[in-house]
């Protein structure tokens, strides 16, 4: 099962077990970790998902598509690392996948 560690604002980290297939939103929100809030459902339609990959992982998480980034613009501080967590597949590729969560959402 592939790991996924989520960083809070405040460098607090959550390590959780992953579903393969799930996005990444689907993880923080089924294992409770806080900072994604997901109000669409993973419609790619509230930017509240948001969240910043670890430099390390950017190249194989790829670049969001361009309707996800043009929902990117309403995110809060969005940076060069920045996704959206329902748009990104979980996959054993990405065990051991490191994000960050913003201050706050949009
Ligand atoms: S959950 Fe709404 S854009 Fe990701």
């Amino acid at each position: 099962m592939p790991k996924i560690t989520y960083i809070d604002p405040s460098g607090a980290t959550h390590d959780v077990d992953a579903e393969v297939g799930a996005t990444v939103m689907e993880t923080a929100i089924r294992n409770g970790v806080p900072g994604i809030e997901a109000e669409c459902g993973g419609a790619c339609a509230c930017a509240t998902c948001h969240v910043y990959v670890d430099e390390a992982w950017r190249e194989k998480v790829g670049p969001p598509s361009p309707m996800e980034e043009d929902m990117l613009d309403f995110g809060f501080d969005v940076r060069p690392n920045s996704r959206l967590s329902c748009q990104i597949k979980v996959s054993d590729e990405l065990d051991g996948l490191v994000v960050s969560t913003p201050e706050r959402q949009a």
